[in-house]
């Protein structure tokens, strides 16, 4: 018998799990086990078998399991997807969702409720929602919701995202947003942790287990995900063309082999962290839909490397940051070909002129970006509701391999946990 407060601790011993709720009490004397209620009074509990595996706990060769979990994340992305694709019919089938098309179809607002990392791929999310499925979307920090009395109209549904599912505050949300009659939804790695089980629907990351305390595959799985909602969104409230719908599915699923080309990028991020640590910070910046991207891309600096760093829309940059900019600033750059893409370059062209370094990232042989920066990577060419999941890859490397650089611990900086159970 082992008792642990996540599975991922207990995988090498067993794949036999009892998960305990809140207030009920456990008796283990050597391989004797009983469960009673609050009151005291026994309950029978339910054996649950898991499906990760210890070699999926192990670094498989890597440094570090956050590496590792970087080059896992084609898998990752395909296996979020899988089971959610008619193949034949090539449409959005949400398996397993827990809520009915009927329920789907009534959703007025969205509010997407998470923290850290799961907070950025819900900004995502809310680009996606708006516009594949035209239903209007909040996105908010779990402790920022919870304390701010929110107005939950009738018919909203609350998305909280947690790769954990046992994030406190998120929980807390959720718990929130339940009482007030909203219909939830989670979408959550760690299957029958406290988030997935409490809410009405669930969507499944599928990542395996994610080790590293900065998250990563959980993140682009979470991104895959919300694609699939948003377009099946769409789908049922016929706010989507089939032929849309189609179009973006064939997409994303043309993300994993995608992903495979832009993780050859880890080379050019191990031997250029030398230089790259050397700058007093770095600027991530986007617009749209690659915003969140920025902004996780400082969250990873910051978290990984310790160095400061700013996640910015690009469109704001003249209202601050850009009195930043200097030759000891080192500007990172999101701007694929989409219908940001002129505004983004002319943002890229100020902060060239204010002597900033630069590493832009676009899509294809793009020489008008390539002018204008020190370094240019090339994306190969996706839909905007794709690039976001093939923008991640490099600015997590840029952050593991900075970090890496300067000897840090990159699967467990300093301060920080994998899962935050407390407030
Ligand atoms: C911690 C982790 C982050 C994670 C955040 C939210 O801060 O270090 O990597 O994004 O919690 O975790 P969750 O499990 O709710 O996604």
């Amino acid at each position: 018998m082992v008792i642990a407060s996540d599975v991922q601790a207990i995988i090498s011993h067993t794949n036999k799990v009892v998960y305990l709720e809140d207030f009920e009490i456990v008796f283990v004397k050597g391989n004797d086990v009983k469960f009673f209620s609050a009151a005291g009074a026994p309950i029978k509990k339910e054996v649950v078998t898991i499906t990760w595996t210890a070699d999926q706990v192990e670094k498989a060769g890597y440094k570090h399991f956050m590496l590792k979990e970087i080059h896992e994340q084609p898998r990752a992305v395909a296996a979020a997807c899988a089971p959610h694709v008619d193949l034949e019919a090539k449409r959005v089938k949400l398996s397993d969702v827990g809520l009915s098309d009927e329920q789907l179809r009534g959703i007025e607002r969205v509010f997407i409720i998470a923290c850290g990392t799961s907070y950025y791929a819900g900004l995502a999310g809310k680009y996606l929602i708006e516009q594949l499925a035209k239903i209007p979307v909040e996105c908010d920090i779990a402790s920022e919701f919870r304390y701010r009395d929110p107005v939950i109209p009738p018919r909203s549904l609350i998305l909280t995202i947690s790769q954990s599912g046992e994030t406190a505050d998120t929980l807390a949300a959720l718990r929130l947003a339940k009482q007030a009659g909203a219909l939830t939804l989670s979408i959550c790695n760690v299957r029958a942790s406290s988030i997935d089980r409490e809410a009405h629907g669930h969507l499944y990351m599928n990542s395996g287990p994610e080790i590293g305390v900065a998250s990563t595959k959980a993140f682009v799985s979470t991104l895959a995900l919300l694609n699939l909602l948003s377009l099946y969104l769409g789908q049922v409230r016929g706010a989507l063309s089939v032929k849309d719908e189609q179009h973006a599915l064939e997409q994303l699923l043309a993300a994993p082999s995608q992903m495979e080309a832009v993780l050859a990028y880890d080379k050019f991020f191990a031997e250029a962290a030398q230089k790259l640590k050397a700058y007093k910070g770095i600027l991530f910046m986007g617009r749209g839909i690659n915003y969140p991207i920025a902004l996780e891309g400082a969250l990873k600096l910051k978290e990984l490397a310790y160095m400061h760093a700013e996640g910015y829309a690009a469109g704001e940059m003249k209202h601050g940051p850009l009195a930043l900019i200097d030759e000891r600033m080192l500007i990172v750059m999101v701007c694929p070909s989409d219908r940001n893409y002129e505004k983004t370059l002319s943002n890229l062209e100020e902060a060239r002129a204010r002597g900033g370094r630069i590493i832009s990232i676009g899509t294809g042989d793009n020489h008008a970006l390539k002018a204008v920066s020190d370094h240019y990577l090339s994306l190969p060419k996706a839909e905007w509701n794709v690039n976001p999941i093939l923008e991640s890859i490099p600015v997590q490397l840029l952050a593991y391999h900075v970090a890496n650089a300067m000897g840090h611990d990159v699967d467990q900086p300093r301060n920080l946990a994998k899962s935050v159970t407390v407030e």
